[in-house]
This record gives structure tokens, sequence and C-alpha cells, in this order.
């Protein structure tokens, strides 16, 4: 029986406990279970967290084992190494893989039957991974993929054409990672074309901006690590965002990764593309059109990610 109102965390680094942070004012969940290897760490972010949950939403809030998730709707997966300034998010896949071999199984052997949401990195390769080995049906293994570059977009965009971020239609697509890409041919501002709305605040060079933007939201990661060895805020937001459109079956469009069975040519890997997301995990996803350019890239991002989900013994 899966209690719709619980969620575990497994990982409880800064990207697992700021995620908690955010799921605890969120109001999805009573219940929420925290699993690290390290049991003080998890006890001690469950105390500091229930702590302040008088000021938002009572719930119940402890540190647990892999006994305490098989009724868990969600599970969200943050454990693993993270990357050091100079290292990319595909240097840690081999390290990252193994971890994954003490945890998927575990999940598996307890009987969990909800949305197994991955956000470790690379969180593609890794996505692919837990697919492989949790059992879930596909689409109810998500990766954060690209939702929090794609929040990235549209916050320097909103700035760039002054105007609310969420009013900003434009997607990050491909690997979350060095071979992402921006999908600019369909991007919108209230329906009105970005170029277009780019014009009407006297930003004409559409090319030197694009370049410059993309670049900034790829490196984003990069630069926050140089300063503060981490990022975390900001992918917890997105762990929120996603775990909202599941456990409300909003019928979300996120560009989360799941395992890609055909579109746009590719199977046999996860990758982000703009996806309704549901209660179901994965409801469908949306064709967004590509131009010849962006089909490139995205072809190219996915020939990078399978070459290295090739090389991993899973
Ligand atoms: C980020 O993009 C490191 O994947 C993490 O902030």
């Amino acid at each position: 029986m899966v209690n719709e109102k619980k969620v575990a965390i497994v990982g409880c680094g800064f990207v697992g406990s700021s995620s908690a942070f955010a799921l605890m004012q969120s109001g999805l969940f009573s219940e929420m279970v925290l699993i690290d290897v390290d049991k003080n760490r998890a006890e001690g972010e469950a105390l500091d967290i229930a702590h302040g949950m008088t000021f938002a939403e009572p719930m119940k809030i402890y540190a647990g084992d892999y006994s305490d998730v098989a009724d868990a709707a969600m599970i969200v997966v943050t454990a693993g190494a993270a990357q050091k300034p100079g290292e990319t998010r595909l240097d840690l896949v081999n390290k990252n893989v193994n971890i994954f071999k003490s945890i998927i199984p575990e999940i598996k052997k307890s009987g969990f039957d909800g949305i197994l949401l991955i956000v470790s990195n690379p969180v593609d390769v890794l996505t692919y991974a837990a697919i492989k080995m949790s059992g879930l049906p596909e689409g109810h293994v998500i990766g954060s993929g690209t939702v929090l570059d794609t929040g990235r977009l549209q916050q320097m965009l909103g700035a760039h054409v002054e105007v609310d971020p969420r009013d900003v239609q434009a997607y990050v697509m491909g690997e979350h990672g060095d071979s992402e890409f921006v999908a600019w041919s369909s991007a919108q501002v209230a329906g009105v074309p970005l170029n277009t709305f780019c014009e009407l605040h006297g930003h004409l060079e559409h090319e030197a901006a694009e370049k410059r933007i993309a670049e900034d939201v790829k490196n984003s990661a990069y630069t926050i690590i140089e300063k503060k060895h981490a990022t975390y805020y900001g992918v917890a937001m997105a762990v929120k965002r996603i775990c909202t459109a599941v456990m409300r079956d909003e019928q979300t469009v996120l560009p989360v990764s799941s395992l890609m069975v055909g579109e746009y040519g590719l199977s046999d890997l996860a990758i982000s593309m703009p996806t309704v997301v549901g209660r179901d995990g994965v409801v469908c996803r949306v064709p967004v059109p590509l131009n010849d350019d962006e089909q490139h890239e995205l072809t190219a991002s996915a020939k990078a990610l399978k070459d290295i989900i090739d090389s991993v013994d899973f």
C-alpha cells in the first residue's frame, strides 16, 4: 500500500538536506524519512528541519533506513560524490554508479512501488542506471535533468527582457551538463517569438545574446562551485517543483530526464526533453520542434551520454 503523503530522501548532503528543507515547506507530504550512510548526519538534518515545522507545515521527519521506504509515494535520490572545482559531472560517473549499486537494489528489495526521482550526477547516466537496476516501470524513474538549467535560463532571459521569468517559455534540452543546448527556435514570451520580444526591448544582437546566455546557463554550476564549493538551493527548488507535479498530478511540462523510446531518433538512454509529468511519472513527451542545428546538438549530446553509458558496467 502506497502512503500518498510519504517521501524518502536518500543522501543528506547539501542537495539532499536542502531538498528536504524545501519539501518540508511544500505541504506536499506529511511524512519524510531521511537516509544517509552517515546515520548521525541524517539524524541531525531531521532534527534541524523538524525544528522549523511549526513555522511551516507540521509533518513527521526522521532518520531511517531502507525498511522505511516500501510505502513511500516518492523517493528522491541525491546520494553520491559531488563535483569538485574543475570536475565535470561526467567525471563522477564510476564513483556514483558504484554508490547506486548499493542503493537501488535496496530500494528494489523493499518493494517500493512509487516514483523514483534521481538527482545525483551525472543525472542522465544515473537515471538510466536506476531504470536498469530498480525493475520499476521506466516511466516511474525520472531524473531532475535540465529542469534546473531551464529555470536558470528563464531567470536570465527574464532579466534580459525585463519580464517575470515564469512568462518565458524556453527549454534547455539534452544532457544536464556540458553538451546541453537551448531550443532557441521555439523560445517565446507570452506567445511572442523571443527574438521579436527582444527587439521590443532594443536588443538586436540575437546571436551574441543567445550565445552568452546559453554559456552562462551551462557554466552556472561551475561558477557557483568555484565560489562556494557546491550548488544546492536551485536544485532543491527544482526537486520541489518536480515532486509537486507528481504528487498533485499536475501534468506539468518539465524537461526531466527519462528513457527515450524513439523520440528524435533516440533510444536506450535517458536524456532531457520537455515531458508531461503527473502522478504516474512520465505521462508523455512533448515533441518540441527543433531546427537543424538544434537537432544536431541533441544528437551530439545523446552520443556523449551513450558513449559514457557504453563504458560503464551497470
Ligand atoms: C547543478 O547544475 C551541480 O548539477 C548541479 O547545479
